[in-house]
């Protein structure tokens, strides 16, 4: 019964706002799409469960075109056009674990939606910054990627397949026809595209439309999803594909900046796209479908550069990627997600469940500047891509926009070139000086537009968030300062009877220093759905990343040139194809890993130090933990040679079901193999969550009274037989770590050795502050990081975790 009323719960949660928004008069009078799911699946060979069909079959009965999907191949449900009314009646049948409305998650792209809409220039990062480590691409793979995504722009030069060997007999998937593709546009490079169509309607399901939200997307609630071809129409999948598994491409460039050579992470693996969002956003009973069809596809890895915005919280239990993925990774597919952009608030890193390698984005070496000349030839340091065709001499007009306040407007709006603000004989022919600090109403980019409309030939905006972001502006010259360096731009100004500037065109600045950095729009822990699993794994380039494009994307093409096939974007969302890539080089080394294994050699060989020898920092200059980047930076040759690995097992999942609040009859519906004497734990509370044998650890409700027992099982995976690893420990202040025993003694490959970590407080009082630190495992050869936080928080989130 509880599985019913956790179902009611979100019900009406969801139905509230529901009703808000349509104005409906009934509660069941509404039809929406809902997802029923119903577990694992009887097989992979497509044939339903018995209660499955039975209940598909019931609700069809009912009327026509009521089903969006069936999920038959890696789990059991559907999505189906139903009342709220008969979505209660489901959640009671036999065989259901849960039935929630059809939800819309965002593509991680950057923190803004019109960011997206307007970015005209990405293209892959040719060279991941990852420390002193050599890069993988030499070491051939041959595993496949599938991504959900926008689709894919398969003209991409990033797609050839020169050199590929015959496509894997274990694939099963397909090219599907389209108006706009053809089964011809895939080869051996780009083995696989699939399209969901456009039935599931987002709109109407839509779980609420906040006002954050509206901020970030106004086009959301009002274009439909467009599903229906593999097709890209927005670049975000042809960026993401090819920084998985793009070929290499000479001499590829965004308009001649960062110039290189454009390749995927595992240049040698194998694409299949699965589209399942559009402009507007991403389907939740898509997603699912997605998942559905790449479980018997054979695909290795899965890549999701998308999730829910961290104010939705939704539940595991009506979270598709959640579900989805958990189904992929019990058929042994490793599933790598975006972290979200809506850091650096506490608590907003989204994707978290224990199965999914959840990734957070961090800086290259690499800066684009765009610099401003004042008058007197001051050069104050700017950031932005644009391609100004300012003379480089400052000899155009300058203004602070608030001192060209229209009469009867607000200064502060002025100040923040909000539109209807400013005097347009005042802004004409001169450079404006903008404030974005602390202007949560409009965007840079619609201030651009407004000192555009108004006549203005340049723009100079302080903004302190976006620093080492940057976006794209076309042959506007535009540019961010920070606000440090704004105090001199102002007083200059303010100083001078005729003041004067220029923006200089944008230059790659390579070698940059500190690099890298934790990006400050990447989602930061710890995860509001429990404590004791600590969120995000892995950090990886997602500021700045050149990749490939779709062709006819003129929005921000500068005067006079050809739409750009690489471009240059930002997010979580390019951080995460990164390490896919890399998931998919180690999958390809060691075949017969499981996806835990491939995540733990991920996340133990991870470097927490830049290119300065100094420890990683995020983009405000503090020192990061663990809540910033998980185990640190992504290094590309360490996966390959882990030593040990922290497998998890499907009973550390189970008992993460069981906390989350499934029953048993959930589970048994869900898990594929389930031990005959499994049973949730009386008191299934966060140490046990803590006990998952996951590769870092996460301690709540430490008082510093009563210590804290983990325990931690590794495999030998060196490749040595015998070794002896011995433990390090770096402990924050205040905390006593006990490592039992402080030795394992292997005697051959593949053993596993088990070890307990016992945390005590050295004041007895509780912690002020979460604390982090590392356990280190070493045989002189290998290196194997966890890391750790305590915190004295309760780890049980009862808020979420329904
Ligand atoms: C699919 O698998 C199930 C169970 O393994 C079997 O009973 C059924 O005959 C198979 N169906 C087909 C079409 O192969
Ligand atoms: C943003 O808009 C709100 C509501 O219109 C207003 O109260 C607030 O002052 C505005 N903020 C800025 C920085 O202009
Ligand atoms: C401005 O510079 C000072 C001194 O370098 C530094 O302490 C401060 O954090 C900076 N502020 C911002 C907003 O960058
Ligand atoms: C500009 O000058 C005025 C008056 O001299 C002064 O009050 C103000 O603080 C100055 N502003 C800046 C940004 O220097
Ligand atoms: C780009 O081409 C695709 C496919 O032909 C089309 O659907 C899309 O509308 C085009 N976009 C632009 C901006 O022209
Ligand atoms: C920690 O827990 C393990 C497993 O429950 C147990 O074997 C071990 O004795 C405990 N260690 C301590 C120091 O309590």
């Amino acid at each position: 019964m509880k599985g019913n009323t956790i179902f009611f719960l979100f019900c009406s949660l969801f139905l509230v706002s529901f009703l808000e928004d349509t104005g409906a008069a009934q509660a069941g009078t509404n039809y929406g799409v809902y997802i029923v799911y119903m577990g694992a699946a009887a097989s992979t060979n497509g044939s339903l469960r018995d209660d499955h069909a039975r209940l598909m079959s019931s609700v069809l009965r009912r009327k026509e075109n009521t089903l969006v999907h069936t999920y038959r191949h890696g789990f059991s449900g559907f999505a189906a056009r139903i009342s709220e009314k008969e979505a209660r009646s489901i959640a009671q049948k036999p065989g259901v674990v849960s039935v929630f409305p059809d939800t819309q998650v965002e593509l991680h792209t950057t923190r803004s939606w019109d960011f997206l809409k307007y970015q005209t220039s990405v293209k892959i990062d040719s060279k991941p910054n990852t420390g002193n480590d050599q890069s993988s691409s030499s070491v051939g793979s041959d595993s496949i990627i599938g991504i959900l995504d926008t689709g894919i722009w398969p003209e991409s030069e990033s797609f050839n397949d020169k050199d590929m060997g015959p496509i894997p007999s274990r694939w099963k998937g397909t090219c599907v026809k389209a108006d706009d593709f053809n089964p011809s546009n895939c080869n051996r490079k780009l083995i696989g595209a699939r399209s969901y169509d456009d039935s599931a309607d987002i709109k109407t399901t839509t779980t609420t439309t906040t006002k954050y939200q509206k901020k970030y997307d106004d086009s959301a609630a009002t274009a439909p999803a467009k599903l229906h071809t593999p097709r890209d129409t927005v670049g975000h999948g042809t960026h993401v594909a090819s920084t998985a598994a793009g070929s290499t491409v000479a001499s590829a460039s965004y308009y001649g900046l960062a110039d290189g050579t454009a390749k995927g992470g595992s240049p040698s693996s194998r694409i299949a796209m699965y589209t399942v969002c559009s402009s507007a956003g991403c389907v939740g009973s898509a997603i699912l479908a997605a998942f559905d069809d790449a479980i018997a596809d054979g695909v290795d890895v899965l890549s999701l550069s998308l999730g829910a915005p961290s104010y939705i919280r939704i539940g595991l239990k009506s979270d598709p990627i959640a579900i989805g993925a958990f189904h992929a990774v019990d058929h042994g597919i490793i599933v790598v997600c975006s972290a979200g952009n809506d850091g650096p608030e506490s608590e907003s890193v989204v994707n978290i469940a224990p199965w999914i390698l959840t990734v957070a984005a961090s800086t290259i070496d690499r800066d684009f500047q765009s610099k401003v000349v004042l008058g007197g030839n001051k050069v104050i340091k700017g950031e932005g891509i644009n391609f100004s065709p300012l003379k480089q001499s400052p000899e155009y007009p300058l203004i602070y926009a608030k001192n060209a306040k229209k009469s009867g407007a607000n200064e502060a709006e002025a100040r923040n070139c909000n539109p209807d603000s400013m005097d347009k004989d005042l802004i004409k022919g001169k450079i404006v000086v903008c404030n974005n600090v602390g202007d949560e109403n409009y965007s840079a980019r619609e201030k651009i537009s407004v000192v555009k409309g108004l006549g203005g030939i340049g723009i100079v905006l302080i903004d302190d968030k976006s620093s080492r972001v940057a976006s794209t502006y076309g042959s506007f010259p535009a540019t961010l300062i920070k606000s440090n360096d704004s105090a001199e731009v102002l007083s200059y100004i303010n100083s001078s009877s005729n003041p004067v500037a220029t923006i200089l065109p944008t230059v790659a600045v390579t070698e940059y220093k500190p690099a890298p950095a934790i990006a400050y729009f990447s989602a930061r822990g710890p995860s509001y759905d429990t404590m004791n699993v600590l969120k995000p794994d892995i950090a990886a380039p997602g500021v700045d990343i050149l990749a490939a494009w779709i062709a006819n994307d003129t929005s921000q093409t500068p005067q006079g040139k050809e739409p750009p096939l690489y471009n240059v974007i930002s997010g979580t969302s390019m951080a995460c194809p990164h390490v896919s890539g890399v998931a998919a080089t180690v999958k390809s080394q060691n075949p017969t890993w499981s996806p835990s294994a491939i995540k733990s050699a991920i996340m133990t060989t991870a470097t927490q130090t830049n290119n300065m020898k100094a420890p990683i920092t995020t983009d405000s200059g503090s020192i990061a933990t663990p809540y910033d980047y998980g185990a640190g930076e992504v290094t590309t040759s360490g996966p390959l040679q882990p030593g040990l690995v922290y497998e998890t097992r499907t009973t550390d999942y189970l008992n993460y079901l069981c906390y989350i609040g499934l029953d048993i009859d959930g589970i048994k519906a869900i898990a594929k193999t389930i031990p005959n004497d499994f049973a949730c734990p009386r008191d299934s509370n966060s140490d046990y969550v803590s006990n998952i044998n996951y590769p870092s650890i996460a301690i709540s409700k430490f008082d510093g009274k009563a210590s804290k027992n983990i325990s931690r099982t590794v495999t030998n995976v060196g490749g040595d037989g015998k070794t002896v690893y011995a433990v390090s420990v770096d402990a924050p202040s205040g905390i006593v770590v006990k490592v039992i025993p402080d030795q394992l003694t292997f005697t051959k490959n593949n053993e596993k050795l088990s070890y307990q970590v016992i945390f005590s407080s050295s004041t007895a009082t509780s912690l002020k502050e979460d604390v982090f630190g590392s356990i280190t495992w070493t045989n002189g050869k290998f290196k194997v990081r966890s890391p750790f936080v305590v915190s004295s928080k309760s780890g049980d989130n009862d808020e979420y975790v329904l």
